[in-house]
This record gives C-alpha cells, sequence and structure tokens, in this order.
C-alpha cells in the first residue's frame, strides 16, 4: 500500500527566511502525528504545503499515493484541512458554511445537514439559526472550522491546533472524535503545544526547531526511560533559562 504522506526534501523560504528546511518523512495508512514545535517552527507553514495552500519551493509532496503538484484536486477531494487563520466565510451563518462546504465536495444537501447537524450536537455547536459566523465566539469558530474538515469524510486530516482556545469539555469530544477517525483508518496530522494531549493521542510525534526535523517516531521510542514528553521536548529543542525580568 502506498504511503499516506510521503515528504522529500520540503523547504520554503520566505525572502532570506527558511521556514522549513528539508524535511523529509512518511507516513503509513491509520498513522496518527503529532507535529510539534516552538513558535516559530515552521508547523503551520508545513502544513500549509501538504494541504495545498502554499506553493513549497523545492522538495516534493505525496498525499495518499499522489503527487500533489501533479494531481491538486484529487488530492484535496480526500482530505480535511483546519488551517491556522480557519479561513471561515464570516459573512455565512455555520449551517449555511457547512452546506458551502459539503457543496464543493459534491454532497447532496440531506447528507450535508445531516452530518452538520450530528456534529453541531456533539460540539456542541447550539447556536442561534441567524449568528453569522462573524459573531461566533473564537472557540465556536474553531469548531465550525474542525466541522468543515471533516463533514465530507477524508481518508486524511490536518489540524493545526485544534484545541487552542477549546473548553476542557469539548477538547474531550474532540478527542474522542479523532480517536473515532484513527480507528475507522484515517490518517492524522495535528499541530498543538498541548504536551499532554499530543502524547494521549498521537502515537507518533515528528519536532521541528527552526525549520528542521530535530526527531520523528514513536513518542515512546523517542523517549529515554521515564523521561516526560516536555523534558524531551526541551532537551531537542529548548533554549537556554533566561533569568529574571530586570525591573521586577
Ligand atoms: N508569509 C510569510 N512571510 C514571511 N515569513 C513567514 C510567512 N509565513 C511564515 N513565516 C515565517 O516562517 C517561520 C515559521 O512560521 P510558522 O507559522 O510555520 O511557525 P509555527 O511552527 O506554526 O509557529 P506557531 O507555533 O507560533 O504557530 C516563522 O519565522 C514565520 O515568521
Ligand atoms: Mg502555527
Amino acid at each position: 500500500m502506498d504511503p499516506a504522506l510521503e515528504l522529500v526534501d520540503l523547504t520554503k523560504r520566505f525572502g532570506d527566511k527558511t521556514a522549513v528546511e528539508g524535511l523529509s518523512l512518511t507516513l503509513e495508512p491509520g498513522a496518527f502525528l503529532g507535529l510539534l514545535g516552538r513558535n516559530g517552527a515552521g508547523k503551520s507553514t508545513t502544513l500549509k504545503m501538504v494541504t495545498g495552500l502554499l506553493k513549497p519551493t523545492s522538495g516534493r509532496i505525496r498525499v495518499l499515493g499522489l503527487d500533489l503538484e501533479a494531481n491538486p484536486l484529487a488530492v484535496k477531494r480526500q482530505i480535511g484541512a483546519m488551517p491556522e487563520d480557519m479561513a471561515l466565510l464570516d459573512m455565512l451563518t455555520g449551517p449555511q458554511y457547512l452546506r458551502f462546504v459539503g457543496r464543493m465536495y459534491g454532497m447532496p444537501d440531506a447528507l450535508i445537514d445531516g452530518r452538520r447537524e450530528e456534529l453541531f450536537d456533539k460540539l456542541d455547536l447550539a447556536v442561534a439559526p441567524k449568528l453569522l459566523l462573524t459573531d461566533y465566539s473564537f472557540g465556536m469558530k474553531k469548531k465550525v472550522a474542525l466541522c468543515a474538515a471533516l463533514i465530507h469524510g477524508p481518508r486524511m486530516v490536518f489540524l493545526d491546533e485544534p484545541f487552542e482556545g477549546i473548553d476542557p469539555v469539548t477538547s474531550r469530544t474532540i478527542k474522542d472524535i479523532l480517536h473515532s477517525l484513527q480507528q475507522s483508518g484515517v490518517t492524522l496530522v495535528l499541530t498543538s503545544h498541548i504536551l499532554e494531549v499530543v502524547e494521549k493521542l498521537c502515537p507518533l510525534i515528528a519536532i521541528l526547531d527552526e525549520g528542521r526535523l530535530k526527531g520523528f517516531g514513536p513518542i515512546d521510542d523517542l523517549k529515554r526511560g521515564d523521561e516526560s514528553l516536555e523534558q524531551l521536548f526541551v532537551d531537542l529543542v529548548g533554549g537556554a533559562q533566561k533569568g529574571e525580568l530586570s525591573w521586577l
């Protein structure tokens, strides 16, 4: 079987700044990868490249056995993505937005509405029917973006910080949903700074530091003995401890 994701020497430069440098990794179908790294490490840039939102400077991306550059639409049909800026259409209501997204995937309205109702119910997204997305709270927008990434039943899902700004009860629901997706054979990649969530959900991790891959593999293989994921992270990318603020 083809790998679900194959990155070969993936590089992205913005002018003088190299955001991602020579990133190579392979994910088997059904894998669940947690992509970690400090602010600015290149996580979002990587996700934008593999979901076709950003063109790499060089390197190769294969998703579900297809070369992304040669088959952008065939890839996009089969993946779900929640980018960092969510990119919702603010002047639509939540249900209208999901109709729009579902129709882009060629889904019939009844199927879209049925799945949307189930997702909204699970995620406690009960909102006034006429409320526009622009008036949703941050966490509510995030939940709508998650619904949009899942509504068409993708074979592979990329989520950029799905737990950021999400309340603890909903976090638990999202963890359950992601776990069920993995159980049903969907391949998942998420970024998060919440190491305990990553440790619980993702059997595989990749740690980026200044655009370079510092560690990749099963969490348990990367950790030494009883070491925590936090300690591993700090060992691999950690800067020196800073002193106290001079004015305190
Ligand atoms: N459009 C852009 N133009 C110039 N530089 C960019 C652009 N997008 C990202 N960068 C730079 O690339 C680097 C990686 O950014 P990226 O958003 O991928 O980091 P990240 O790992 O997602 O960080 P965070 O944890 O803060 O979300 C940063 O130095 C950032 O300033
Ligand atoms: Mg980011």
